[in-house]
C-alpha cells in the first residue's frame, strides 16, 4: 500500500533538517582531518572557493528539482523532462547512499564508544599516546566495531520508522543550536592554550607549496560531502518542502551554517593539535586522539565529554537519516513499497556495508581495493566519485536542460520574490564552471596530469 506523503511541518523544519543533514561527521571529524593531511590553509580556501562556486549552485539545483515536482530523482525526472536518460542517475544516488551511509556509521559507532567511555568515566586521564593506541585498539577490535555499528544503524531506523517530522525535525532544533554552542566553548578555550595561534597560522595561513592536486580533489570532495550533494539527498528533501520554502535563502543559510561548523571544528582542533604536540596528519584519527586530550585540561572534563558525543551523535544521526531516506522515498515512490518494506530493505543492505567497512580495520584489512582497505575506500569514492559525478550529472540536467521558467518560478515561488543576479550567476556555474572543474578532476584520476 502506497501512504500519503506528508513534508516538512514547518519552513523552518525544513530548514533545521537540511542543516541536519548538512552538518555531521563531515564537518566535525572529516573536515579537521582532511585540512590537516592536505596542508590547512590553503585547502580550506579552496574548500571556499568550492562552497560559493559549485556546492551553492549545485544545492539550488537540487532544490529546483524536488521542490517543482515533490518527487525523487527518478519521477522529478520523468515529470520535467519525460522521456530523458537522466532519470537513471536515480540509481547512482541510491547506490551511492548505500555507501556512503554503510562506511559513515562505523564512524557513528566510535562515536557511541566514545560516549559510552566518556560516561563511564574510563575515557579521559591518560597520555596523548595512550589516546592514539586507544583508538588503534577500538578499530582493531571486530566485535566492539561491528556491535556499535549495528546498535547505530538500529537506532537510525528506529527514528525513521516513526517518519520524519515528529522525531527528527524536532531533534533538528533542539541539538542543533546546542552544538553550535559547545563548538564555541570549545573554541575558546582551544584559543586559550600555549601555543595556539600555531594552530590558527596553520588553518588560515595559505601554503599552495602543501596543497598539490590532491588536496585541491579532497577539498572539492569534501564540499560535496559537506552540504550533502550529488547523491540526490538534497532532491529528496526538497520534495518534502512546502511551497513557501525560499530556495536561494535557504540553500545560502544552509551553506554558511554548515560552513561555519566545519571552521569552528578546525578551531577546536588545531590549536589544541599545535599547542600538545600532535601530529595534524593523523588522518582519520584525529579528533579521536586530540578531543579527549581536549577535554581532560578542561574544569569538569566528563561533563564537556559527555556532551560533546551526545552532541555528535545527533549531528551524525540526523545525517545518516538522510541519507537512508534517499532508497526509502525511492522504493516508496518508484515500487510502491510500503514505509516499512522501503525501510527494512535499506536497512539490510546498509548493515551488510557497514559491516564490512566495519571489520576493515580488523578481520578484513587485507581486502584492498585500489591499495585501500573497505572503509578508506569508501570513504574516498563516495565524496571523489559518487558525489562529484551526481553534481555533475545534476549541474548539467539543470543547468542545460531544464527549462528556465521552472528554474525561475521555482527560485522566485512563482514571481513572488526577485532572483536579481541569482538566477544568472547559478545558471553561469552550472552551465560552465560546475562541468569544467568536475571534469578537470576526473581527467586526474586518469592520471593525465
Ligand atoms: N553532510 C553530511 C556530513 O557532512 C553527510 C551526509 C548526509 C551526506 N547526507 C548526505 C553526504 C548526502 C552526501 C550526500 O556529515
Amino acid at each position: 500500500m502506497k501512504e500519503k506523503r506528508t513534508g516538512f511541518a514547518t519552513r523552518l523544519g525544513a530548514i533545521a533538517a537540511t542543516v541536519g543533514s548538512a552538518v555531521g561527521l563531515g564537518n566535525i571529524w572529516r573536515f579537521p582531518y582532511q585540512a590537516g593531511e592536505n596542508g590547512g590553509g590553503a585547502y580550506i580556501l579552496v574548500y571556499l572557493i568550492c562552497v560559493i562556486l559549485l556546492g551553492i549552485p549545485i544545492m539550488m539545483s537540487e532544490f529546483i528539482i524536488g521542490r517543482s515536482t515533490h518527487k525523487n530523482m527518478k519521477g522529478a525526472v520523468q515529470q520535467l523532462t519525460p522521456g530523458s536518460p537522466f532519470k537513471f542517475f536515480a540509481y547512482i544516488g541510491v547506490l551511492g547512499a548505500l555507501l556512503i551511509c554503510g562506511y559513515y556509521s562505523v564512524v557513528c559507532g566510535w562515536v557511541i564508544e566514545y560516549l559510552w567511555n566518556s560516561a563511564d568515566g574510563s575515557l579521559l586521564g591518560h597520555t596523548p599516546e595512550q589516546y592514539s593506541d586507544m583508538f588503534g585498539s577500538l578499530v582493531g577490535t571486530p566485535q566492539r566495531c561491528v556491535l556499535w555499528t549495528l546498535l547505530f544503524l538500529l537506532l537510525n531506523f528506529l527514528v525513521l520508522s516513526r517518519g520524519i517530522q515528529k522525531g527528527v525535525e524536532r531533534i533538528a532544533n533542539i541539538m542543533m543550536p546546542l552544538l553550535f554552542v559547545l563548538l564555541i566553548v570549545f573554541c575558546v578555550n582551544s584559543l586559550l592554550l600555549p601555543g595556539s595561534m600555531k594552530g590558527m597560522d596553520f588553518l588560515f595561513n595559505p601554503k599552495f607549496e602543501n596543497l598539490g592536486w590532491k588536496g585541491v580533489v579532497d577539498a572539492m570532495g569534501q564540499a560535496f560531502m559537506s552540504l550533502s550533494l550529488g547523491v540526490t539527498c538534497l532532491i529528496t528533501y526538497s520534495s518534502y518542502f512546502n511551497d513557501d520554502s525560499r530556495l536561494m535563502k535557504d540553500a545560502v543559510t544552509i551553506s554558511a551554517l554548515d560552513t561555519l561548523v566545519a571552521l569552528l571544528a578546525g578551531i577546536v582542533i588545531f590549536p589544541a593539535v599545535f599547542s600538545f604536540g600532535m601530529d595534524p596528519k593523523a588522518g582519520p584519527d584525529l579528533i579521536f586522539n586530540t578531543l579527549p586530550t581536549i577535554f581532560q585540561q578542561m574544569p569538569g572534563g566528563t561533563i564537556w565529554a559527555v556532551l560533546f558525543f551526545v552532541l555528535l551523535f545527533f549531528a551524525s544521526i540526523t545525517s545518516t537519516i538522510s541519507l537512508s531516506e534517499i532508497p526509502i522515498t525511492f522504493l516508496i515512490d518508484e515500487y510502491k513499497l510500503s514505509r516499512t518494506k522501503a525501510l527494512i530493505i535499506t536497512a539490510v543492505l546498509m548493515a551488510v556495508v557497514a559491516v564490512l567497512s566495519a571489520l576493515s580495520f580488523s578481520t578484513l584489512s587485507d581486502v584492498t581495493l585500489f591499495g585501500k582497505n573497505i572503509f578508506d575506500f569508501l570513504d574516498y569514492v563516495g565524496p571523489n566519485i559518487f558525489m562529484l559525478l551526481g553534481g555533475l550529472v545534476t549541474a548539467i540536467y539543470v543547468g542545460w536542460f531544464l527549462k528556465k521558467e521552472i528554474i525561475h518560478n521555482q527560485l522566485t515561488n512563482g514571481g513572488k520574490y526577485r532572483s536579481s543576479f541569482v538566477q544568472p550567476y547559478i545558471i553561469f556555474c552550472l552551465r560552465f564552471i560546475a562541468p569544467v572543474a568536475i571534469i578537470i578532476i576526473f581527467m586526474y584520476y586518469t592520471g593525465i596530469f
